[in-house]
């Protein structure tokens, strides 16, 4: 079966977040399954960087006012597509942001081009045959099911996979004669959104199936309180709702083999952290307290509940813990944590960007790894953490809900706890979590066994990726009883 998916970041050529690991991992799953995956991304410059030995196989004219070149290359097991519009990619900054941190103005240009080439090449538009289905992700490629099913009157099979329900890509309705699409798609039924144009909606609306980054967060997208607006849209489209919970990349995130820590270990080998756990405080400037090291690896914004770190590093100092933070977002949190870190300087430490290599190098030293967000379509940190023996500290919420198992004294007694909950996800919840890791470390060797059982959770991408076969095959089978 092929797969056309359409997504606007990847890892290793450009990302922002878990969408982009998600969409270089998920291919790799699924072929062992029958499943050959092709991949359409932005020919932003860090990806055409990325992969000198392309070839051009067709140009796309009339791509809403623009001219696409498209090339094909392989690299790093994924089968990829390149959409080569200069001028609406070869940009500084990062696929949705300028150097200074504001939206591109013309986002709702770039990435309807992006979803309207995606719906030519899924009907076979180059020289590469139809797809079987079509996989869109977030509001950047939600418009491929409505070029699909209102410019080009196709049914072709589409999955919408929402990673976040709080970026809907809504823009004015002044946008809507640019779109070249009838009225018809432009209506109430579809992509008008309060008065304006919901990208996210449309693709919720017209396609097949939509799923979600965990089971939790499926169910709570359809309630008011996390359902960021579209609870309504969603409920009418419950029977086609599926969470499917992420999994990692167990080849990348590898404490045996990974190139990008000091000293590899595995579950046997767990006394060889402490030479990473070093290195992480000399990374850090920090002297060896001795104490828990409590570390963050996250965008720093409200979802993520990052305006909690400096109120709660208090508790850590006073617990004799110290606090490692890399991450970027909003400047207040910024602020506030560089502020923390001149206030306690032997304690609290922040590097203030975004490191792939630093990402790997603190999950491997850290002992605990918080993540309070108040919500959370699924999270991979805290997989990555538990891979590599950190301990997740984590906010009740999606996906953190149900990949971590709460170190209550009946989980622990019966050695399957995996890390930290609390809830509700306030400052107060955080601070006795803290407390509680604070005191559970002081007990080494039930510490050892928490590390153990993280380290032997199991989410590599194989049963998940089983899951989107099946939705997939079943989509095939019911479109090809149709096309009959
Ligand atoms: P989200 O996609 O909402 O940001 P996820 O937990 O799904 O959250 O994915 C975050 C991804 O981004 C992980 O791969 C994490 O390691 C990475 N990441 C987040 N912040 C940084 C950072 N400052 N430096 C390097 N990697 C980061
Ligand atoms: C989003 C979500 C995150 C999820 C990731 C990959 O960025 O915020 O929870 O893990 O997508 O699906």
């Amino acid at each position: 079966m092929n797969v056309l998916s359409i997504v606007s970041e990847v890892f290793p050529l450009i990302k922002t977040g878990g969408l982009a690991d998600v969409a270089g991992a998920l291919p790799k799953a699924l072929r062992p399954l029958g499943i050959d995956v092709l991949t359409l991304v932005p020919g932003y410059p860090q990806v055409l960087d990325r992969l000198p030995d392309r070839v051009e196989i067709g140009c796309l004219e009339g791509l809403l006012g623009h001219r696409a070149v498209v090339s094909r290359a392989t690299t790093e097991g994924l089968d990829l597509l390149a959409l080569e519009i200069p001028e609406l990619y070869q940009r500084t900054g990062g696929p949705y942001l300028d150097g200074a941190g504001y939206d591109h103005p013309d986002n709702w240009l770039r990435f309807a081009a992006l979803s309207l080439a995606g719906a030519r090449i899924a009907l076979g538009h180059l020289p590469l045959g139809s797809a079987d289905i079509v996989h869109v992700h977030d509001w950047q490629t939600s418009l491929v099911p409505v070029y699909l099913r209102y410019r080009f009157q196709s049914s072709l099979p589409v999955v919408c996979t929402v990673h976040n329900l709080a970026f809907q890509g809504q823009f004015s309705i002044d946008i809507a004669p640019r779109l070249e699409l009838p009225d018809a798609a432009l209506g109430m039924d579809c992509l008008e959104y309060y008065g304006g144009i919901g990208y996210l909606k449309g693709g919720l609306v017209c396609s097949d199936i939509v799923t979600t980054v965990s089971p939790t967060y499926a169910r709570e997208v359809l309630s008011t309180e996390l359902g960021m607006g579209l609870d309504g849209v969603l409920q009418t489209r419950r029977a086609a709702l599926y969470g499917i919970v992420n999994g990692i990349d167990a080849d990348i995130w590898n404490p045996a083999t990974d190139p990008l820590i000091p000293r590899p270990y595995d579950v046997r080998s767990l006394a060889r952290r402490q030479e990473n756990r070093a290195a992480v405080l000399q990374h850090f400037g920090l002297p060896d307290a001795n104490g828990p090291l409590f570390a963050a690896l996250t965008r720093l914004t409200w979802q993520k509940g990052a305006d909690m770190f400096a109120e709660v590093a208090e508790e850590i100092v006073q617990h004799g813990g110290q606090l490692v933070v890399c991450g970027q977002g909003d400047a207040a949190i910024e602020a506030a944590l560089r502020d923390c870190a001149w206030r306690y300087p032997d304690r609290v430490s922040v590097h203030i960007g975004y490191s792939e290599e630093l990402a790997h190098l603190i999950v491997s030293g850290c002992d605990v790894l918080m993540q309070p967000s108040r919500f959370e379509p699924c999270g991979l940190t805290q997989l990555y953490a538990m891979r590599y023996g950190a301990i997740p500290l984590v906010g009740r919420t999606g996906g953190l809900s149900e990949t971590i198992i709460d170190a209550n004294e009946a989980a622990m007694a019966r050695a399957v706890a995996t890390g930290f909950q609390f809830h509700p996800v306030d400052p107060h919840s955080f601070r006795e979590a803290v407390r509680r890791a604070c005191e559970a470390f002081e007990d080494r060797e039930a510490w050892s066994s928490l590390q153990r059982q993280a380290m032997k959770a199991d989410f590599s991408w194989e049963r998940s990726a089983s899951q989107y076969a099946q939705l997939f095959e079943a989509l095939q089978t019911a479109w090809q009883a149709t096309a009959e």
